[in-house]
């Protein structure tokens, strides 16, 4: 599915609504441009520790580049890096930035600012040497106002510096990239202008029918003197005015705010709701004296909502278990620096697995996530922290968090409180004070902060688990406290109990916490290296055995099985977490832990691996095979899934599984002879074979009243032969960001993909785009994600190709020694 077009049809609306106007003299009015352009091209950047902003400048080995950037992602895989092989292997350092523009002379009159989405971390900015200011937190979105620092005129240049400081390691648990790995946007405003973030939509009443809209909307004069306006908000559905708000003669004060509460009825609303995710927008236009000065786009959705204490997740009065997973903001091979294209990819692929629901641990997200998850119907639960004041890495948040944390907060849900998307606010993850009364105390600080600016959403904590509980078989991490009540979970400060893990507590919720609902916040945490198997495949293996041991059971090749055997100690099998949720309408629902693999934690093994085990997606974007046992679950395709591959010794004892939806039984053939019928009894997931290996055709029918729903074929594969090239899609715009994913896979001479092949696959382009990462989901691959060479793995591997600005046809060639070599044609077309 190929979202860009909503996008560019927003961008249409916008730019027919904008409005050219003429200076007054009398009020200082300047004319109203688009406010918000995009800031991310030709940026000169070096990598250098221990320079200063005085000193920088003097450096002459800057090379251009275009945002956003993640400078980690470039380096090379270091075992001793300081930020640790949980941190992915990948060093940060200190990274500088520098921008040089011109401001034309008209806009002296109006305000101009500019916005990073998100720079990792401790950035400080300078314009034409002036310091702007910090900001410590490497998610949370802020914006500087350049105005007094600007020298104005098409022939005069200002000059942009940023220094990101992600020298200090370890400072995170995971992957988190380093850099301006955000966009950045220029954004020019009249001085009588609507906040940044500062319209808020709620809707206090919802029906079939009606829905009433209230708008709150925070207009700034910062005139001299004070203004006389008009306020006029147009709500569109699909490009089509159905209704609009209007104040008149509102006055603004000199330097002044002005808060103004619009109120409408809509008839006959569209609802959001995760099938079909409606949206709205409106768009604030601001007129003095008939003149348009501003101009301010919302868009919102209408949805009702609530987490009932017997029922669990009603949206739009009807119950939806949430069906979701937990995701780190990296996108594989491309690092943690964004593309919309890429978050799109991963959001659709968990789309077709059935997800309904991202958390996104444990930071804000990219405000692009955010979007898309609103355009696609996602149930966000969007996350603040990860830690409060006491540390889980030495160099981490909490020693900024005093002086931070509040405006941290409060940004985050001023910026994305007008999501349809976003439904829950979680203040931490597995917050150490959550043990002692500090926890109750910051929980409720955290909480006042989020309900003065946001009281429509319930707020959580992820916690581990909230209760405690005497049970052996319930795994504790921080077992050292497990002894004491969970005082955030006792607070009283959270709307919603948030459990990570303990899936053995979740059928007492009820009666532990009566007047609370529940969410699992994280979940499972079992392990895969996608195409890998081992055999029974019923046996469950707990890797590590406990999560403060160290692991010396495993693999020499650091690989998990692919059946879903192999579990963290404080985790689950993927099917014995998702059998306790589905069985209890209380159980409103849960986020897996993961889905998608990420870079860093590479648990249960450590180097040579440096990437996420935890995956229902390889790093790569390939599914694993437990993909399709949520998909059987969660979706209305038809699903007959069977693995693993058909690959072994003659006469081995192979389990063979089939995951299967919308029929009673399957049958299973070996090169034509049934080994047997198997239907799921109670609760099962799965049904299982085991079989002796003979070489030829594996074959699965499912069947419903005796008809075949669905067959599925997995032959024997012959030595690997070629190279296979699939683009996902075959023509991208040409606009320097879209991006083709093109899989490569290893097959014999028959086309049938060879399981276990893993050649090298050099890549090559000819046209306009460039290779801007290659992977294959293996954790243990120490070549870069930004090279033009990757090794396979289990017969696939991924390149990404982008785009650059001018039109054309992209040849992309894969070769590998003794493989037949394979090209594959993209097309890049103007908007
Ligand atoms: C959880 C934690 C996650 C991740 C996960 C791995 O306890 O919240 O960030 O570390 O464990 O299983």
């Amino acid at each position: 599915m190929n979202r860009l077009p909503v996008i560019n049809k927003l961008i249409f609306l916008l730019t027919v609504l904008i409005v050219t106007a003429s200076c007054t003299s009398k009020t200082d009015v300047a004319t109203p441009t688009t406010r918000k352009v995009n800031f991310n091209t030709n940026w000169q950047f070096y990598l250098k520790n221990n320079a200063t902003e005085d000193s920088i400048g003097s450096h002459t080995k800057w090379r251009t580049l275009n945002l956003p950037h993640d400078y980690s992602i470039e380096q090379e895989f270091d075992e001793n890096s300081l930020a640790g092989i949980g941190g992915g292997a990948l060093n940060g350092g200190m990274g500088w930035y520098k921008k040089t523009f011109s401001v034309k002379a008209e806009d002296s009159l109006s305000i101009t600012s500019i916005m990073f989405d998100g720079v990792y971390q401790e950035s400080k900015v300078f314009i034409n040497g002036h310091f702007l200011g910090k900001r410590p937190n490497g998610y949370i979105s802020f914006e500087y106002d350049l105005t007094p620092y600007l020298k104005y005129g098409e022939n005069t240049t200002n000059e942009i510096l940023v220094k990101v400081d992600n020298s200090k390691q370890p400072n995170s648990r995971w992957y988190s990239g380093s850099g301006i790995y955000r966009n950045v946007w220029l954004k020019t405003t009249n001085k009588l202008h609507v906040n940044t973030w500062g319209t808020f939509i709620t809707t206090p009443m919802v029906t079939k029918d009606s829905a009433q809209i209230k708008m709150d909307i925070t207009i700034s004069n910062s005139n001299t003197t004070a203004q006389q306006i008009n306020v006029q908000t147009n709500i569109y559905f699909k490009d089509k005015k159905i209704t609009h708000f209007k104040d008149e003669n509102l006055k603004v004060d000199a330097q002044g705010e002005q808060l103004l509460t619009q109120q409408i009825t809509l008839e006959n609303p569209k609802l959001w709701s995760v099938e079909n995710p409606e949206l709205y927008t409106a768009v604030t236009n601001i007129y003095i004296n008939n003149t348009l000065v501003d101009q301010y786009t919302t868009p919102f959705g209408v949805r009702s909502f609530t987490f009932d204490l017997d029922k669990g997740f009603i949206l739009n009065g009807e119950q939806v278990k949430i069906k979701g997973v937990c995701m780190h903001h990296d996108l594989g091979p491309l690092g943690a620096a964004i593309n919309t294209r890429a978050i799109e990819r991963q959001l659709e692929i968990l789309k077709e697995m059935g997800v309904n629901g991202i958390r996104t641990s444990h930071n804000p997200p990219a405000p692009e996530l955010l979007t898309l998850c609103d355009e696609m119907g996602f149930i966000v639960m969007d996350e603040a922290y990860d830690m409060w004041e006491k540390p889980k890495t030495e160099f981490d948040y909490a020693n900024y968090w005093e002086a931070w944390h509040k405006r941290d907060l409060e940004d985050l849900i001023l910026r994305d409180r007008n999501h349809p998307s976003v439904f829950i606010w979680s203040i931490g993850n597995e917050i150490p004070e959550q043990w002692n009364e500090r926890g109750a105390e910051i929980g409720h600080e955290l909480a006042a902060i989020v309900k003065a600016i946001d009281s429509t959403r319930p707020i959580t904590a992820a916690m581990n688990p909230p209760i405690h509980t005497a049970d052996p078989s319930v795994t504790i991490q921080f077992e050292e406290t497990a002894d004491q009540p969970n005082a955030l979970a006792g607070s009283g400060a959270l709307d919603l109990i948030g459990y990570n893990y303990a899936h053995q507590t979740y059928v007492k919720h009820q009666i532990n916490f009566p007047n609370t609902p529940f969410i699992a916040t994280e979940t499972t945490s079992a392990l895969e290296t996608r195409g890998y198997y081992e055999f029974p495949s019923d046996s469950t293996k707990i890797w590590p055995v406990r999560w403060d041991l160290v692991f010396t059971e495993g693999n020499d090749d650091n690989t998990v099985s692919a059946f879903d055997q192999t579990r963290a100690p404080w985790g689950s099998l993927h099917e014995t977490t998702w059998k306790i949720i589905k069985k209890h309408d209380f159980l409103s629902g849960f986020y897996i832990w993961t889905g998608f693999d990420y870079i860093g934690e590479p648990t249960p093994y450590v180097w040579p691996s440096r990437s996420s085990y935890f995956g229902i997606v390889d790093l790569a974007g390939f599914p694993k095979d437990v993909y399709y046992m949520y998909q059987s679950e969660w979706t209305d395709k038809d699903v007959l899934h069977i693995l693993p591959h058909w690959n072994w010794k003659e006469g081995q004892i192979i389990d063979v599984w089939a995951y299967y939806n919308h029929a009673d039984e399957v049958e299973l053939f070996v090169n034509g002879k049934s080994m047997g019928v198997q239907s799921k009894k109670d609760d099962d997931l799965h049904v299982m074979w085991r079989i002796p290996y003979e070489a030829g055709t594996l074959k699965a029918i499912s069947r419903k009243d005796g008809k075949k729903v669905l067959e599925k074929i997995v032959k024997t594969a012959d030595k690997p032969a070629k190279l296979q090239l699939s683009a996902d899609r075959s023509s991208i715009i040409a606009d320097g960001n879209d991006l083709s994913f093109i899989t490569v896979e290893i097959t014999d001479i028959d086309n049938v993909l060879h399981p276990t092949a893993n050649n090298e696959i050099y890549f090559s382009v000819k046209g306009p785009g460039e290779i801007v990462g290659v992977a294959s989901g293996d954790p243990t691959n120490h070549e870069s994600f930004k090279g033009t060479q990757h090794r396979a793995l289990n017969g696939k591997c991924l390149v990404i190709i982008q785009s650059t600005d001018k039109a054309g046809q992209i040849e992309v060639t894969a070769k590998a020694e003794g493989l037949q070599e394979n090209t594959i044609s993209i097309k890049t077309t103007n908007l």
